[in-house]
């Protein structure tokens, strides 16, 4: 299977932001574990902090991946455009979040990617992309 993990804003920060909700862990020490968890899987990653780069690399990959991890981030709750994306690829995506984004702000429980997801896993820390790879291994 090749799949991809596609990041959003900040999550470049993990490890060092706000680590009472997004752990200790660089997302780059995650990633390696994980890809040696995987070998069957052919794992890539993917993040930026511009919307526009998001939306071109979910275009490039849409078509011809067999799936997208994709936590977007703050633009969960803000892009049009993110979720116009999804709606026009054909491959699936699951979306992630680190965080249980209900237990949260009020403005984090509004989603733009959950309506055109495949499924929506969250809450469970940085194994929340781990449930999603094995989502796609067993489908
Ligand atoms: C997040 C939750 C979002 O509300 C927030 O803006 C993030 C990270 C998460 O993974 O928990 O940057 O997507």
């Amino acid at each position: 299977k090749k799949l991809i993990i596609i990041n959003g804003p900040n999550l470049n920060l993990l490890g060092k932001r706000e680590t009472n909700i997004y752990g200790n862990l660089t997302f780059m020490e995650f990633f390696d574990t994980v890809v040696k968890k995987y070998p069957n899987v052919a794992l890539e990653h993917f993040q930026s902090n511009i919307e526009g780069e998001l939306i071109d690399k979910i275009q490039e990959v849409g078509f011809s991946y067999d799936g997208i991890i994709l936590n977007a981030a703050a633009y969960t709750h803000t892009s049009i455009g993110i979720g116009d994306a999804i709606k026009a690829i054909t491959t699936p995506v699951v979306e992630v979040h680190i965080s249980n984004t209900f237990s949260r702000e009020e403005f984090r429980h509004q989603s733009y990617i959950s309506p055109n997801a495949k499924g929506v896993i969250l809450g469970f820390g940085l194994q929340s992309y781990e449930l999603a790879i094995e989502s796609f291994i067993s489908s």
